[in-house]
């Protein structure tokens, strides 16, 4: 069963993302270039770095550090210097809120 969590307002332009505290963690609330929605870890799997700063390319989410590429709707590693992916939440939007399923 999924526990849905408040995650703030769903005030995101395309193309940003927002770090923010949900469920007792930090998680990235990200929008693809196309205006989609994303929940992912806010932590890369390569160095284990925060991706708060991290930036989005179509599709993927760029972290800041060294640059490894993650598919926003998978989480998966797109290249090095990440080989393994990154955690992805369901997120549904309700009126103008973001909530997570964790
Ligand atoms: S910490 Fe993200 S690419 Fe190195």
């Amino acid at each position: 069963m999924t526990n849905w969590h408040d995650a703030g307002p769903a005030d995101l332009a395309p193309g940003t993302t927002s770090c923010r505290d949900v469920g007792g963690g930090k998680r990235l609330i990200a929008r693809d270039s196309a205006g989609g929605w994303h929940a992912v870890a806010a932590v890369c799997s390569h160095a284990l770095l925060p991706l708060d700063a991290a930036r989005i390319r179509g599709a993927a989410l760029l972290c800041p550090h060294h640059g490894a590429r993650f598919d926003l709707a998978t989480g998966k590693a797109l290249g090095p210097p990440a080989w393994t992916g990154i955690a992805v939440y369901p997120l549904r939007l309700t009126g103008d809120r973001i909530e997570i399923g964790l």
